[in-house]
């Protein structure tokens, strides 16, 4: 055996015992139920097909936010509309320009803004591809439950308690 064989023998070897304990995963029993989520019913190891999908909720109409930060979620159907370096569709209606004509809330200040707080005369680079922080709502129910409470409510509660002698 030369010397420039061996790496490869030892590569050789260690793939079989990784292979090994993969294989050996393999027969554990895997059909616990699946989670309920996108998916509902059937076990870990069956794949069920995929629910058709939803349409986006298309009303219009401003949705209310949790909390004064948050990016607002998208009212209306965003299907087609291009984002890259050669143009942004959504500063076609949102920007400072054109909300005027399209009647589209404006961008406000803090996509003016760079990191350091400075207003800048034109959208941020960090504030150009809207759909890390803004998206669409599709026409379905939560997939799981949550009990999140907005600050108003939260205020109310202890008002209320405070309220009782
Ligand atoms: C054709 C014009 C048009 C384009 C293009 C457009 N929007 Fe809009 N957008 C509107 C209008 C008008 C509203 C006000 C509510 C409504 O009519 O849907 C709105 C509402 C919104 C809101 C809600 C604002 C709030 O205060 O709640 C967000 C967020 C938003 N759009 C993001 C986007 C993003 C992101 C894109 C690009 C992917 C985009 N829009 C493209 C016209 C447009
Ligand atoms: C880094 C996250 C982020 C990106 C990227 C971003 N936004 Fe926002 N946006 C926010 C947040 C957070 C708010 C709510 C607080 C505020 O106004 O800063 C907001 C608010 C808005 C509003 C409502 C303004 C108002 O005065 O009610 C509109 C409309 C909007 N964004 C459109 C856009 C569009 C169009 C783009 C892309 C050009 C974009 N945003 C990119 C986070 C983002």
């Amino acid at each position: 055996m030369t010397f420039r064989t061996l790496p490869l023998l030892l590569l050789a070897v260690m793939a079989a015992v990784v292979g090994a304990a993969f294989a050996a995963e393999v027969n554990y029993p895997l059909d616990a139920p699946g989670p309920d989520g996108r998916r509902p019913g059937g076990t870990l190891t069956q794949s069920m097909p995929a629910p058709p999908i939803a349409n986006d909720e298309n009303k219009d109409l401003k949705r209310e936010r949790n909390y004064p930060d948050q990016p607002p979620t998208i009212p209306h159907s965003i299907r087609g509309y291009q984002i890259d370096k050669n143009g942004n569709k959504c500063l076609s209606c949102h920007s400072r320009a054109n909300s005027a004509r399209t009647q589209a809330t404006m961008i406000s200040i803090t996509h003016y803004m760079d990191r350091d707080g400075q207003a800048l005369a034109a959208v941020s680079p960090r504030r150009y591809f809207c759909n890390q922080c803004h998206v669409p709502q599709k026409e379905v129910l939560p997939l799981v439950g949550n009990s999140f409470e907005t600050i108003d409510k939260i205020l109310q509660d202890d008002a209320n308690a405070a309220q009782k002698p």
